[in-house]
């Protein structure tokens, strides 16, 4: 589905400095499968995501998406952010329209498909809600449900649940796992939790400090679908301990 090679970028600032943001990156990651991303704060996993979304320039490496070279914004990605960023004068449904809107798709079966996904993340009862009658969970679904309206084959998540107390946030890992698994999509998700990127991955993929490489690409072998007692589970807890040794050992990882 993805595969990326000697992927690196710097930042020049007008001043002339420059930071190394990533360097020597190679990953590959299969159609519908989910990969984690965890490393410490600033080690360059949203430069990543933003190269991957094409709204960033590498500096240097390839990267090839869904059998085509990656040059641009590409339409087999959707994107979800940290924060939702709704829009409050549109409803839920509405909301979930604008990209459809913006990239000129049939407004008949896009209408059609929202209902499908709100139906899909439970929110059926609130398709007519305006955002600042949900909670932060419900908000984060609607925009979850944004970046799949135009049926990208591969979600990028850049630490979704980070501002979702963390009961929300085990109720929407459980609900993330699900609309994956309905879904098929590949999906990449960053995150600052260990436990969760364990939780739902099929592959971990941990990276050093900037400039960020990858350390340890980890294949977790739990059975699926996975509830909530994973968590005490010895095998989870020897997965968790992997990963966090590496930030022990070079500096913390900020969560
Ligand atoms: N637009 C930018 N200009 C210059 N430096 C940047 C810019 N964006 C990010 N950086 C630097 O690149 C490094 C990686 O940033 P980022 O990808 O946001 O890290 P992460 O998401 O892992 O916390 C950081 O040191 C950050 O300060
Ligand atoms: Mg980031």
């Amino acid at each position: 589905m993805l595969s990326i090679s000697g992927l690196s970028k710097t930042y020049e600032a007008r001043g002339g400095g420059k930071t190394l943001a990533l360097t020597e990156l190679d990953l590959m990651v299969r159609r519908s499968e989910f990969i984690s991303v965890v490393g410490p704060s600033g080690c360059g996993k949203s430069t990543l995501l933003k190269i991957l979304a094409g709204i960033l320039p590498r500096s240097t490496g390839e990267i090839e998406l869904a059998g085509e070279l990656l040059t641009g914004p590409s339409r087999h990605i959707g994107l979800v952010f940290q924060a939702p960023l709704l829009l409050p004068w549109l409803t839920v449904k509405e909301n979930i329209l604008v990209p459809a809107k913006i990239q000129r798709l049939d407004l008949v079966a896009a209408a059609k498909r929202a209902d499908e996904l709100i139906e899909m993340v439970g929110l059926g009862a609130f398709a007519r809600s305006y955002p600042k009658e949900l909670s932060g969970g419900m908000q984060q679904r609607v925009g979850i449900c944004r970046a799949l309206i135009h049926d990208p084959d591969f979600l990028l998540m850049d630490e979704p649940f980070g501002a979702l107390d963390a009961m929300t946030r085990e109720t929407m890992n459980a609900e993330l796992q699900r609309i994956w698994s309905l879904s098929g999509k590949t999906v990449m998700l960053i995150t600052h939790s260990i436990p969760e990127a364990v939780y739902l991955a099929d592959r971990v993929i941990v990276m050093t400090p900037r400039p960020g490489r990858i350390v340890d690409d980890i294949a977790i072998d739990l059975p699926r679908p996975r509830d909530l007692a994973m968590h005490s589970n010895p095998q989870f807890g020897e997965y968790v301990m992997r990963i966090r040794r590496h930030f022990n050992s070079e500096g913390s990882l900020d969560a």
